[in-house]
């Protein structure tokens, strides 16, 4: 007998990156190959004829695992009993803007995505937010969800980890493949912090492997965490397949779990781990078995490694103060 589908509501459907997402969904990408899912798809009034378009191409591809798929521009509506969230839809940085800029222009859309969540969603809702900035958007989402657990929500971080992963592989001439460990810590920004000191190649650590302290601080770490600037300088608007694949892996991880032996960067709100202050979502290292996310623990960090992930968090801190100032939480 076929399962259930499980209800995924994707926001920004109209978008770029969701039209490389939701054909990976629909596909089976993100639950497995025999778990029917159903869409509910979000947007903007005037993106909804186009979001039409995106919908008869997902019944073209005549996707077995798609039950159905449902749109609209009110996210009560489409909210209601979802298992799952991408909240995707924000307005995308454009060439020279910071994502602080960001804040107050997509504080009202993640305020009110929050509530309706809070109201309408199923009871085991997860909520994962693409949409910069991610980390203070899933902050403002949560804080207007009081009653889903705050573990329920994170932000994308899965796209800087798995650019930090190819990285590695490059310069150290292996298959991406043997880099495990890998961890970014703190804001999905440039402070970011993708940390080479705790990962492995073919299980040996990569900062030892690689041997080049200049090449960690002056190449890897700006050239991850300015990444997203690169390519929207590169392609005229910002990463968009690269972005659809990070969010279906972290949200396939957070649904199945992760690897054995290996863990993955996302970012949850603190619980205090490594000095960062509760309540912030930042990305850590974590591991997933059956839904639950944990701070993978005991990890030494140096000097370097602490100033750099201090750094980030305060950044962090900083947007929380802006949106506590605008009264967005
Ligand atoms: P896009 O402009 O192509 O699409 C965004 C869509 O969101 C638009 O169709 C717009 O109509 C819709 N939208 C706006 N407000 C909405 C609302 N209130 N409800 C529902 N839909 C709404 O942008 P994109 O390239 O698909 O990027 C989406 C977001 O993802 C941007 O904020 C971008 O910066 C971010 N992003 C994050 C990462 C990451 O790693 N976290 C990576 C890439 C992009
Ligand atoms: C990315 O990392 O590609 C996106 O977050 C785009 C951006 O605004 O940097």
């Amino acid at each position: 007998m076929s399962k259930t589908p499980v209800k995924v509501a994707v926001t920004g459907a109209a978008g770029q990156i969701c039209y490389s997402l939701l054909f990976r969904i629909a596909s089976g990408a993100l639950l497995g190959p025999d778990q029917p899912v159903e869409l509910r798809l979000l947007e903007i009034t005037p993106a909804l004829k186009a979001l039409q378009g995106v919908v008869m191409e997902l019944d073209d591809c005549a996707f077995p695992l798609l039950s159905k798929v449902e749109i609209g521009d009110d996210a009560k509506k489409v909210f209601d009993g979802v298992n799952l969230a991408m909240l995707v839809g924000a307005r995308p940085r454009t060439a020279g803007m910071e994502r602080g800029d960001l804040l107050s222009a997509n504080g009202a859309i993640f305020t009110a995505q929050g509530k309706a969540l809070n109201e309408v969603a199923a009871d085991d809702i997860k909520v994962l937010v693409t949409g910069n900035p991610a980390n203070t958007n899933a902050l403002i989402a949560m804080s207007n969800a009081s009653d889903i657990p705050n573990e329920r929500f994170a932000a994308l971080t899965r796209l800087d980890h798995n650019r930090a992963i190819t990285q590695v592989a490059q310069k150290a001439g292996v298959a991406v493949t043997s880099v495990s460990h890998m961890t970014i810590w703190g804001n999905h920004s440039a402070t970011q912090y993708p940390d080479l000191f705790h990962a492995q190649i073919d299980g040996k650590n990569a900062a030892e492997v690689i041997n080049d302290q200049a090449w960690i601080a002056d190449t890897f770490i700006p050239t991850v965490a300015k990444r997203g600037a690169a390519i929207i300088e590169a392609r005229g608007s910002s990463s968009a397949a690269s972005a659809a694949n990070a969010t279906v892996e972290c949200l396939h991880d957070w649904a199945l779990g992760t690897p054995a032996g290996d863990w993955t960067s996302m970012a949850i709100p603190s619980d205090g781990s490594y000095g960062v202050p509760e309540g912030l979502i930042s990305s850590f290292p974590v591991t997933i078995a059956d839904g639950k996310v944990s701070i993978v623990q005991g990890l030494e960090l140096d000097a370097f490694s602490k100033a750099k992930i201090d750094a980030s968090v305060a950044e962090l801190a900083d947007e929380r103060a802006a949106v506590t100032e605008l009264g967005l939480i």
